[in-house]
């Protein structure tokens, strides 16, 4: 049994909130049997159009980004079904089997400049209710569109399916969808807290809707605790903590691929706090999970390949001694 386990497989923060974000959090806790005020969900509000540059009447608040994501598909996914890139987020994936939602997959390839062909995906979602696109991809973390193809893609399909945009990583990515939102009615950008923000145990997250789009959200922007409200103000009224966590993240991200590289082993560009690993060796998170590492199996991609979350210094090199272990064994 191993003490100390290194949870790499949830595309957590390895750092925990700054300390006055923390204090806010439990200042709010007394104060328990209270409804969160309208005031505090509008300065939230506020705060995230500062933030995204995309007007308040745009903005809506709620649990986690899985959670919109379920209300979308709820209000939109009809007869026709849904289009999405393959592999992206499987919980949405688990979601669509789950309730025999029709879909049909644009698969990518990981290693190309341009990593799925944009005229296979327009064709698609013309005869889609739903079009969903991770950006940046889980579990690749590559960029599957750039901001002009969203638009080429709204365009082409005249504005019918609801298209959306997962940035649940955009902070280590940089690259949006925000500023067309207010363009085009259709469009849907999925924001978290629960990545760079290291707030994934608030459960907060918020979407970026056109008119249409957010008929999905009716009703339900209230539904967020006090202290997560309270919790993800005082983030963003300190966002110089996240700025400095997500540069050592990326730093971290950059030297451990150079490094599983050199062990000639294949992995993907990234632009997340995570890599998609082709480790060639059978059983590898069982392996790991034995020393106490913890990764996410993606072996129906490819022998041994897992996706493994960027952790502190000491975490990744933990976690690259003990492959380099494994390897040396199989
Ligand atoms: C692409 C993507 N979208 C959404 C989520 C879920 O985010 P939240 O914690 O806001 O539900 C994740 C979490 O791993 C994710 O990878």
């Amino acid at each position: 049994m191993v003490d100390n386990i290194i949870r790499l497989d949830r595309n957590e923060s390895p750092y925990p909130p700054p300390r006055i974000v923390l204090d806010e959090i439990r200042k709010t806790v007394s104060k328990a049997n209270r409804y969160p005020s309208r005031e505090l969900y509008d300065r939230l509000l506020y705060y995230l159009s500062n933030y995204t540059e995309v007007s308040t009447s745009h903005i809506v608040v709620n649990g986690g980004s899985d959670h919109m994501l379920e209300l979308v598909t709820w209000m939109f996914a009809g007869d026709k079904g849904v289009t999405l890139v393959y592999p992206c987020f499987n919980v949405f994936v688990e979601l669509l089997k789950l309730h025999g939602i029709k879909y049909r997959l644009v698969s990518m390839d990981y290693f190309s400049d341009k990593p799925i062909d944009l005229g296979e995906l327009i064709t698609y979602s013309k005869n889609s209710d739903l079009v969903y696109i991770d950006n940046p991809n889980n579990p690749s973390g590559r960029i599957m569109v750039k901001p002009k193809e969203i638009e080429e893609l709204v365009i082409e399909t005249r504005e019918k399916p609801i298209i959306v945009i997962d940035e649940a990583y955009y902070e280590f990515s940089k690259v949006t969808a925000a500023s067309l939102i207010e363009s085009y009615d259709n469009l849907i950008v999925l924001r978290t807290f629960s990545k760079a923000w290291a707030l994934a145990g608030l459960r907060i997250g918020y979407a970026l809707a056109g008119k249409r789009a957010l008929k999905a959200f009716y009703g339900m922007q209230y539904r967020v605790s006090l202290p997560a409200l309270a919790g993800a103000i005082k983030a963003l009224e300190n966002s110089s903590y996240m700025y400095r966590i997500v540069k050592r993240i990326i730093d971290e991200r950059e030297r451990l691929r150079r490094k599983i590289r050199v062990l000639g082993l294949k992995t993907p560009q990234s632009s997340a706090n995570y890599l998609l690993i082709f480790t060639g060796i059978k059983n590898i998170p069982s392996k790991l999970k034995h020393h106490g590492i913890y990764v996410k199996d993606y072996s129906h991609l490819g022998e041994g390949a897992i996706r493994v979350t960027i952790g502190n210094r000491r975490e990744n090199r933990i976690f690259l001694n003990t492959l380099k272990e494994i390897l040396l064994h199989s």
